[in-house]
């Protein structure tokens, strides 16, 4: 059996050798590119950052021959796979490596590969099945790649959307992040992640680092046990016990003044003992030594080695003296040799499970036929179909469908022509696997008997010059219809121009740069204007949206983006994406969401509205759908195993097929403590021909009816539950019934 197999390895290896199987190094490519793109002089002064302290590209290899490295992140090519398994068999134990990398949405940084919509698209889906596909899916090209483990699902839940990675998450909704999560998991994992076509994946970052002091990456976060067992915690507990997640990553931020790299509570005493967390822990990068460069809780990094290793981390996320360090701690009793040998154990078997002992190497002409190959197109596609959120379309001008007859549509906007359509953890694709906004509009534009006129506008900032403006106006005059690409970038390596991602926070969720000023040009024109957001975060421009014709959110929605809208811009594709978090109208509004609490607008801002932009939920279609009240399958519920199931009428009275999302809202109606005024818990999707009417199910169980006590048990506390169906969270989309619970149930977790 593979714990024998363990076992036998492990009672070969000294104290050193499985220390060594907790250290994680950048690989030697990236750790090349990195060097030389500084000087010498800015080199010295990273490492006194603790960018890469005191290594260099030239002993990355050492170490893996000398067996040294358990596990490399950021190797991004076959041929450099190989290349580290060599070294690592010319070692005395011979053990694999494990590849890891930031397959967030695809295998992203490896060029060629099939690349998803970012996170927070996937999340508008809501198609889990979908997103297990497509994960099953880049768990087969990561394989033929030589890598074993994504650095994926973020079940981050959005709470301040000026936080840059907010396209990395699946949203603000505790429900349908823990739903992406579980199904992104089980989709790279399987099972148990046997053989050689899974990866483990890795639930990140514990915790609550979407809701840092002034939404900036790695700020503290200062939120309350109850916040944090509500919100921020179900989708770990259910990436736990649904998915059996295999790691987890620790986050750079403090919560009320403890690190997360060193809290035992959540790393141990919770996820561990309370919900049998069964994988390991990672490091993020560099986090154990900013518990003392940072944070300023330990004395020095030796310090932050023994604080973190003791509350429960097994693998050190690049960077050297880690492993000496450790070896003095366990040799001065500081650290117990069982924590080490727990650590070892995991990676191990992580290793054994993913067959890497059998055959550490893979063909790298083989990865080729891999890689985007047509399945996984299509699920690309299909995503990105049911990813884009439309969000107003005035007099019905959307579809353009064979309206066209020679009638003129103008291009322009930073967003158009570009890779900024496939979001963040990216690498540059090759131009023939990427379908842009302007290509896509230009083939399916013209099919319909319209001339397509582009004009590169330019990027966001330096670029949308006035003269440029006045072109892009002097162009647009002879055109029919504007349709303006609008948005951010977040593509990775469009460093200079990037306007969000990791370690870029946005002050306002107005457009960045000069956007505005083209818009407000192209509308003087007085042409009806379809603005196209690109954009993995909300953009809160309410001015732009009233006079816009049609505003479609398109989000990074990947490879196929520019298909998938052109599609849905003329007709052939009936939007049905809904959104994943509330947009609101002004950065005033930020931490609008709408699972709050029922005090938070009893009062009103002086001079903005209390309703958000959009709400959460919500999405247009080209068909019209009528809802039927929900009815119970019985109105009390009484046991842990208890099922009870909504069903409610949907109609499609359209003139087209459409697909639409029926959502079910919960209100625990009188509570011994405060609970939201409504909670997403269950949803689905379903497609009706133009005219016809299909029943829709959708059960509830104990999960959905459960709340933390003043004990943090979890139980149902008997009362009045209302339960809402609809097509969005606005109470005005909602139909309402109610069941209820006569005596408190305990749920075991
Ligand atoms: O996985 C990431 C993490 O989300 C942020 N810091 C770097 C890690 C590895 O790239």
């Amino acid at each position: 059996s593979i714990e024998d197999r363990v076992d036998d390895l492990m009672s070969k290896m000294t104290l050193e050798e499985k220390v060594y199987q907790m250290c994680q190094y950048v690989g030697l490519e990236h750790m090349k590119e990195a060097e030389a793109k500084i000087s010498p002089e800015e080199l010295e002064k990273n490492d006194a950052l603790g960018f890469y302290p005191g290594m260099r590209s030239g002993d990355i290899g050492k170490l893996a021959e000398q067996g040294k490295v358990g596990s490399f992140l950021h190797v991004v090519t076959a041929k450099e796979a190989n290349e580290l398994q060599h070294l690592a068999q010319k070692s005395k134990l011979k053990i694999p490596l494990l590849i890891g990398i930031d397959a967030i949405h695809g295998n992203g940084l490896v060029s060629g590969s099939t690349i998803y919509p970012s996170p927070i698209s996937q999340a508008a889906t809501f198609s889990d099945e979908l997103i297990k596909e497509g994960s099953r899916q880049t768990a087969l090209e990561m394989r033929a790649n030589g890598m074993h483990w994504s650095f994926t699902p973020n079940i981050d839940v959005l709470r301040d959307p000026r936080w840059g990675r907010t396209g990395e998450t699946y949203g603000e909704d505790p429900f349908l992040v823990g739903n992406m999560g579980v199904a992104t998991i089980l989709g790279l994992q399987s099972d148990d992640f046997t053989g050689t076509d899974h990866v483990i994946a890795c639930a990140k970052h514990l915790i609550a680092g979407s809701s840092s002091i002034n939404g900036l990456n790695a700020s503290p976060t200062d939120v309350s046990k109850r916040t944090l067992f509500e919100i921020f915690l179900p989708p770990y507990r259910r990436a736990v016990r649904e998915a059996n997640v295999f790691s987890i990553m620790a986050a750079h931020n403090e919560v009320a003044g403890l690190p997360g790299h060193m809290d035992k509570f959540m790393m141990n005493d919770l996820m561990r003992d309370r919900w049998n967390f069964e994988g390991f822990y990672v490091s993020d990068w560099n986090d154990i030594s900013r518990i003392d460069i940072w944070h300023h809780v330990a004395k020095d990094f030796k310090q932050s080695i023994e604080f973190s290793i003791n509350a429960g981390m097994d693998m050190n996320m690049h960077g050297p003296i880690f492993d000496n360090h450790l070896i003095e701690l366990v040799n001065e009793g500081k650290v117990d040799i069982e924590r080490v040998n727990y650590a070892c154990r995991k990676i191990l078997e992580t290793k054994f499970r993913l067959g890497l002992f059998e055959n550490p190497f893979i063909d790298e002409e083989k990865a080729k036929t891999v890689n985007f190959q047509e399945a996984h197109q299509k699920n690309a596609l299909e995503q990105a179909r049911r990813a884009i959120v439309l969000l107003k379309n005035q007099k019905n001008i959307l579809p353009l469908a064979e309206k066209g007859n020679g009638k003129t549509i103008f291009i322009t906007g930073p967003n158009a022509d570009n890779q900024t359509t496939l979001g963040d953890w990216v690498s540059p694709q090759p131009e023939e696997n990427v379908v842009t906004m302007v290509e896509g509009i230009t083939s399916i534009g013209e099919a319909n008997g319209y001339k397509i006129n582009y004009f590169d506008s330019g990027d966001r900032s330096k670029e949308i010059t006035q003269e440029n403006i006045n072109k892009a106006a002097a162009k647009a005059k002879s055109a029919d219809m504007i349709v303006l690409v609008l948005g951010e970038n977040s593509f990775r390596h469009d460093w200079k121009r990037k306007t969000t991602g990791e370690n870029i926070d946005r002050a306002t969720l107005k457009l960045s740069g000069n956007q505005m000023k083209l818009a407000d040009k192209m509308f003087t024109l007085g042409k009806p204007v379809i603005v196209v957001y690109v954009s993995g975060s909300p953009i809160a421009e309410p001015w732009l949206e009233q006079r816009a014709s049609a505003v479609l959110n398109t989000w990074e929605s990947g490879a196929f983006a520019g298909q998938a809208t052109a599609e849905i811009l003329f007709g052939q594709v009936n939007p049905s994406g809904k959104l994943p978090l509330t947009i609101p109208r002004s950065v005033g509004q930020l931490q609008m969401v709408y699972n709050h609490k029922p005090t938070a607008y009893i009062h009103k801002y002086n001079t903005e509205k209390k309703i958000p932009l959009h709400p959460f939920g919500f999405g247009l279609s080209y068909s019209k759908f009528s809802f039927g009240a929900p009815t119970a399958s019985k109105t009390t519920f009484s046991g842990v195993d208890d099922k009870i199931t909504v069903s409610v009428e949907v109609s499609n009275n359209g003139k087209v097929a459409g697909e639409e999302v029926v959502q079910l809202y919960i209100r625990d109606n009188v509570s011994s403590y405060t609970r939201p005024v409504k909670e997403l818990k269950g949803y689905k999707r379903v497609l009706l021909n133009a005219g016809e009417t299909k029943t829709v199910a959708i059960d509830i169980n104990a999960e959905s009816l459960a709340m933390y006590d003043k004990d943090y048990n979890f139980v149902i506390e008997p009362g009045d539950f209302t339960i809402m169906t609809g097509n969005s969270s606005a109470d005005k989309a909602l139909q309402s019934t109610t069941i209820s619970v006569e005596n408190k149930i305990n749920l075991d977790y």
